[in-house]
């Protein structure tokens, strides 16, 4: 595979090398193996056309730990502020000689543009674009998630496991999410279920086709207790209109409160909390919930940075994506 866009281009073998690899790439930045060479020689530009903390940050400290030349460019403080296209933005990277433009934008469809138009021959990996995908931001979910599901079984390595008969609850901003859409397909790549959990009005038009159950309560959602309760930011800076329902109306029915915690504590299920962040704390999740022990929200940003190594390294080493790999012993 050149280019990562979307997680419906990942295979069940693929997905299984990815997180592998992002599972060796882990023991790389603690104190035995500070850098990998693996791409010593190689420039990796980071193209954030959308504001952006964890997954800018995450590239560029995993290009680094790679020892690749890293590029940073955002909108502001570039010529793209003074309205240059993205082709003639692309044809200037391409100038400079990069090899793989991480690339953020608000237009959906704009990484597969890039990689398709011929402006630019580099490896294009898709940080998020408009409400389509952010297949990166998947992979990292589905690293905790095995890691949740190894420590749940007692199982000492998470090498080979998917997601097999996994329940896996997605809750609330779902019409704007490319995080829900690119956690649908991976999850369901492997072995997990789905079910989207969110207000009528915050749901997209033909979501009765996708592979996953809808139901629109989340009490309905959370008994029987899903193995993670994966809760999406409300993105109002997407909403054109009023937000409906009302934040106070949306934090009671969609929010995981101090109450649903409780639940799930009373419970004994050992439901993982998951949020990709930024989070809005009191709307889509209480403090108690993102705090507390079931919360997965840092060992999710700690596992962005050796997934995204692992694709830059796949990508840009040439190792087949189907193909079981060990860079940090080949080094
Ligand atoms: N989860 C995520 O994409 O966060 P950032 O917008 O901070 O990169």
């Amino acid at each position: 595979m050149r280019h990562l866009l979307s997680t419906k281009d990942l295979s069940y073998d693929a997905a299984l090398t990815v997180l592998d690899t992002a599972d060796q790439m882990a023991a790389v930045g603690q104190r035995a193996v500070k850098k990998l060479p693996a791409l010593r020689g190689r420039t990796v530009v980071n193209l954030f056309l959308e504001d952006s903390t964890r997954t800018r940050i995450s590239f560029e400290t995993a290009a680094k730990r790679l020892s690749a030349d890293v590029l940073n460019f955002s909108a502001k403080g570039s010529s793209v502020s003074k309205g240059e296209s993205l082709k003639d933005t692309a044809q200037t990277l391409a100038a400079m000689s990069a090899d793989a433009v991480v690339i953020r934008h608000s237009a959906s469809g704009s990484p597969q543009q890039l990689a398709e138009s011929g402006w630019i021959d580099a490896a294009v990996v898709n940080a998020g674009d408009g409400t389509h995908e952010h297949p990166t931001q998947a992979l990292l979910d589905a690293m905790t998630l095995r890691q949740h599901r190894a420590r749940t079984e007692g199982r000492e390595s998470t090498r080979g496991l998917d997601l097999e008969g996994l329940h896996v609850a997605v809750v609330g901003d779902v019409l704007h999410s490319r995080v829900a859409r690119s956690n649908l397909w991976l999850l369901t790549t492997l072995g997990a279920r789905v079910t989207f959990v969110a207000p009528p009005t915050l749901l997209p038009v033909g979501v009765g086709q996708w592979p996953c159950e809808v139901v629109y309560s989340l009490d309905q959602a959370l008994d029987p207790a899903p193995d993670a309760v994966m809760m999406l930011r409300v993105q109002r800076e997407r909403m054109h209109a009023a937000f409906f329902p009302t934040p106070q109306e949306y934090a009671r029915e969609w929010g995981l409160t101090p109450e649903r915690l409780a639940a799930l504590d009373a419970a004994g299920a050992p439901t993982a909390i998951m949020h990709p962040g930024p989070m809005n704390r009191g709307l889509e999740i209480s403090s108690a919930a993102a705090d507390s022990p079931r919360s997965t929200v840092l060992d999710q940003v700690r596992n962005g940075v050796s997934v995204r190594m692992s694709v830059l390294y796949l990508l840009l080493s040439g190792d087949d994506l189907d193909t079981p790999t060990d860079p940090v012993h080949a080094q």
